[in-house]
């Protein structure tokens, strides 16, 4: 783990008691100030990793460093200050903020739980919401009194108040407008350049994702498939799930690919490869072995058997 790295999360792992695999031997990191997206289908996992870095969820195994900080063994005031220092944007904020507090008594309760002092909470949660481009008085609002690139504003201010290192931001402008969307990503990008945070950015769009993010994760069936320089993934994507998900945005540079059949259950994944039921370009090695993510020559990282073997992967589905 270099000087730089911020967030290390090795090989973790979630089945659920009914049996899904939410989660199977993830691991990613995140360099301080930097931004990691991680995009996939509903489903696939994103949540339940989130839910597990940020303590919210225990996992079956693996392990989440955090500075230095085990984050899964952490207790008493080390676990306090690693939770400080590590907050959430999730979805949905009209269901996220106690409709009887004000913004600003919402914002309030975040550093009382973080043992912030009350003298400087005034001053501390005047100068969020303005950074995060609310006005003073709308710290008195009630939440149903927001609208909701407003309130979505709000969750921003109510994570970055503690002053933490990573935000994660889980689906934080999904449920927004387009043109509201995009506002509230260069008010995230902004925040990152005067603050120096970094954001676990989740979502299920990958144009939402490309902007922002510096690298790129792609998660399918609770596995990471690929992960690149957002450069890279989008200009020249090497996981034939990635090619497809691309494939499939409007206006899209590659030939459109159509998946085969429909996701298969995640409580009886397929054998080795779990993508190998839709997958185009399907070899025989796919069932018998899971592939695991080496590194391309264009120096992404990729679980794929065609990639794995040298043989050109085509742009274009085989007839
Ligand atoms: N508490 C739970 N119990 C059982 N299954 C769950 C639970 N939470 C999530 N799942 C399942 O785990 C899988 C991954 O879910 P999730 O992490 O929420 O996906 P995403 O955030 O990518 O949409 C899905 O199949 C979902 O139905
Ligand atoms: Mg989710």
């Amino acid at each position: 783990m270099s000087a730089e790295t911020l967030l290390d999360v090795v090989d973790l792992a979630k089945t659920f008691p009914n049996g899904t695999r939410a989660a199977d031997d993830v691991s990613l990191s995140l360099t301080r100030g930097q931004t990691l997206g991680v995009v996939g289908e509903s489903g696939c996992g994103k949540s339940t990793t989130a839910k597990m870095i940020l303590r919210l969820l225990k996992p079956d195994r693996g392990s989440v460093t955090f500075e230095g900080i085990d984050v899964l063994r952490a207790k008493g005031s080390e676990l306090k200050e690693v939770r400080r220092r590590l907050q959430l944007v999730p979805q949905n904020p009209q269901t996220s903020f106690n409709p009887r507090l004000t913004i600003r008594a919402s914002l309030e309760f975040n550093l009382r739980a973080h043992g912030v002092p009350r003298r400087t909470w005034r001053s501390t949660v005047d100068d969020m919401l303005l950074r995060c481009g609310l006005r003073v008085e709308q710290g008195n609002s009630y939440p149903h009194e927001l609208s909701g690139g407003q309130l979505q504003r709000a969750a921003i201010a109510r994570a970055l108040v503690t002053g933490p290192d990573l935000v994660v931001c889980d689906e934080a402008v999904s449920a927004l407008d387009k043109s509201v969307q995009a506002q509230v990503l260069n008010l995230l990008s902004e925040l990152q350049s005067d603050l120096g945070v970094s954001y676990l950015f989740i979502s299920h769009d990958l144009s939402v994702v490309e902007h922002i993010s510096d690298r790129v994760l792609v998660m399918y069936l609770g596995r990471v498939v690929e992960q690149a320089t957002s450069e890279a993934l989008y200009a020249d994507p090497v996981h034939p799930y990635t090619k497809a998900l691309l494939s499939s945005a409007p206006g899209a540079p590659i030939e459109r690919i159509v998946l085969q059949g429909e996701p298969p259950n995640p409580a009886d994944p397929p054998s080795g490869c779990t993508f190998r039921t839709r997958c185009p370009w399907v070899m025989d090695t796919c069932a018998l072995e899971r592939p695991l993510l080496a590194t391309t020559p264009a120096g992404s990282l990729a679980a794929c058997h065609l990639n794995l073997s040298s043989r050109p992967l085509a742009t274009s589905s085989p007839a």
